[in-house]
């Protein structure tokens, strides 16, 4: 089976183990303070705070946002990983969960809707499979009315809106590091700003601050294995973006099936690669009948998953219809990429 998703470790995340067990020191190290460091470099964000996981990232952030009552309400967008809604409603705060756009992510015009019928405190736009929210347009919104907007950056290490990076765009970004993303540590997260008087907040949500809190700190492994990742981003989300570029140019005709797009002044960094076709079920089965792990990325829509409050979201609960995965990861070999290529044409051909 070809896996959907697969890490890929080198000597160096082999040695860094290594190192860490050997010096004893396998939590508040060296590697944590190198990671932050590094990372927040990459991003061009000021403060970094790593955390155990990216969940932990969005709870902490939100609570370093405000958001405690049910008076805070937050927008998140009607499709992504269950983890989006999930901190809202652990940070005590209401979800109200607004459409996608073609692009899977958070639609500006259904947004400007939901500011005006519910005035929330926060927005989350998620950059959903890679690609970039359409930042400006939601940031605009955003500061007219004083609305504070974190992104969910879990899937979109190194992608880029009008050449800034993701995590970078708004009030506050957090980010995972769980074993599929494209810095892997197994599980970690982190939490980004440029606001000085966040930072504060946000330290003092990840371990024993001014207030009760949850000890939510990452440990030297997952600091020194993301370290060494974070050196092979660029190479390997160029891999990404070259077998998705394989990919649309023979999916091209294809019959009914749409694929993904890159929209203009956006970078996507294909953590996912996901297709959409009215008989979707039966692809899916096809491929791994063949030997292809291929994946339904989302079935559901958060405010079906959580019976939240929403706006009119039938693009995003037509899409949980019929979207799906196939394998883009960087540990693809070409003799994998084009087994894939010929097996979802013979399978979307014989439908
Ligand atoms: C969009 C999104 N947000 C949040 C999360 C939560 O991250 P974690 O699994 O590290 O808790 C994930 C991934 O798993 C995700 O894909």
């Amino acid at each position: 089976m070809i896996p959907i998703i697969k890490p890929v470790f080198g000597a160096e995340e082999e040695q860094v183990v290594l190192q860490i067990i050997r010096s004893g020191q396998i939590t508040r190290g060296k590697w944590t303070i190198k990671f932050k460091e590094s990372f927040s470099n990459y991003i061009g964000a000021t403060f970094c705070h790593p955390v155990c996981s990216g969940t932990a990232a969005l709870y902490i952030a939100l609570k370093s946002l405000g958001i405690n009552s049910q008076e805070d309400v937050v927008i998140v967008p009607s499709m992504s990983f269950m983890a989006t809604i999930d901190a809202v409603i652990l940070a005590g705060g209401k979800p109200v969960v607004v459409d996608i756009g073609e692009d899977y992510c958070l639609d500006p015009f259904q947004l400007e809707k939901a500011v005006e019928k519910y005035n929330p405190k926060v927005v989350i736009p998620v950059h959903l499979f890679g690609q970039p929210a359409d930042m400006e347009k939601i940031n605009k919104i955003c500061e007219e009315k004083n609305i504070l907007v974190l992104e969910d950056a879990a899937q979109s290490h190194g992608a880029e809106y009008q050449g800034k990076k993701t995590g970078n765009l708004g009030d506050m970004s957090a980010f995972s590091f769980y074993a599929s993303k494209n810095v892997a540590m197994g599980e970690g997260g982190a939490i980004l700003t440029n606001r000085v008087s966040l930072d504060e907040k946000i330290s003092n949500w990840i371990e024993f601050g001014n207030h009760p809190a949850l000890n939510l700190r990452i440990t030297e492994f997952q600091a020194g294995i993301g370290y060494w990742q974070l050196q092979k981003l660029d190479d390997n989300n160029e891999k990404r973006r070259k077998i998705a570029q394989l990919y649309n140019e023979e999916f091209k005709d294809l019959p009914g099936l749409v694929l993904p797009k890159e929209f203009e002044g956006r970078k996507h960094v294909y953590h996912i690669y996901a297709l959409r076709h009215p008989q979707r079920d039966q692809i899916v089965e096809k491929l791994i009948e063949n030997g292809i792990g291929a994946r339904i990325y989302y079935e559901y829509t958060l405010h079906q998953l959580r019976g939240a409050e929403h706006l009119d979201c039938s693009f995003g609960e037509q899409v949980s219809k019929e979207i799906f995965a196939i394998p883009v990861h960087p540990a693809l070999k070409d003799d994998e990429v084009s087994y894939i290529i010929e097996t979802v044409k013979k399978v979307v051909n014989n439908l």
